[in-house]
């Protein structure tokens, strides 16, 4: 599925992923060289996976490991209610015919990453969203990232727990560039060690995403909203 045909599949997936965020997921996906696998913390229903399996199956199909435990967040559980997703997640993959290059490991991102021995190329982190989880998909996941792979995070603009982690371990580390904030998710490119520039830069995006935040709680009329988007965008 291109694009558009994935955007029309997905718009009848549940979750919260944007279009935005599901293009640049894609892009990321198809531009994978096949170094290293594909990893998504938090599949849910599937709606990222299936943007990240088209994306990849555009390009040099590299595997996608979908890590989720389905029976939703540790942090949402609620007595008697029992949660459990895995079996619309693999319907929704099998119709999105993403199936044949996507591992579904139904597991915790902390259990999956024990015996987790492949360079991952790209990871996007969507999983419980407390501040502890969070900062332990981080401390988890970034060892087996490859440099030059991409790490990216959902929620990081309206949840403190995403928020705080890409603040301190994203934007104000020595080995990340090339950060990039759609609608809420911060992508960043893991390298080495990044230099003057790129620590410049990381701030100055740090910046745009302190005064968009602060711009989407002033609650301004719709259209001055998408065009804010438009310039945060260019502007990165
Ligand atoms: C916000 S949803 C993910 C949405 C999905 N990325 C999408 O685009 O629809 C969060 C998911 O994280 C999963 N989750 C919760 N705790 C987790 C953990 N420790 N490891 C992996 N996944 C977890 C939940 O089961 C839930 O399905």
């Amino acid at each position: 599925m291109n694009i558009k045909e994935t955007k029309n599949f997905v718009d009848n997936v549940d979750g919260w992923l944007t279009d935005g965020e599901g293009e640049a997921l894609y892009y990321l996906a198809k531009n994978c060289k096949g170094n290293g696998v594909i990893v998504e913390i938090g599949s849910y229903k599937g709606k990222s996976t299936i943007w990240i399996g088209n994306g990849s199956k555009s390009g040099n199909k590299v595997k996608i490991y979908a890590i989720d435990p389905h029976t939703g967040s540790s942090e949402d559980q609620k007595e008697n209610e029992k949660v459990c997703t895995f079996e619309e997640f693999k319907t929704n993959i099998q119709n999105a015919k993403v199936d044949d290059i996507i591992v579904p490991l139904v597991k915790t991102s902390e259990e999956a990453a024990k015996d987790f021995n492949k360079p991952i190329e790209f990871i996007f982190i969507d999983g419980a969203h407390k501040y502890e989880f969070v900062k332990l998909d981080f401390d988890l996941w970034f060892p087996k990232v490859l440099n030059g792979g991409i790490m990216a995070f959902h929620d990081t603009l309206g949840l403190e727990g995403p928020k705080k982690v890409v603040a301190d371990h994203i934007y104000k580390s020595k080995q990340f560039k090339n950060i990039k904030l759609i609608n809420s998710t911060t992508f960043a490119q893991k390298v080495e060690q990044n230099s003057l520039k790129d620590r410049f830069r990381n701030r100055y995006i740090f910046l745009l995403k302190s005064i968009y935040k602060f711009a989407a709680k002033l609650h301004l009329p719709k259209p001055i909203i998408v065009l804010g988007k438009k310039i945060v965008k260019e502007l990165q």
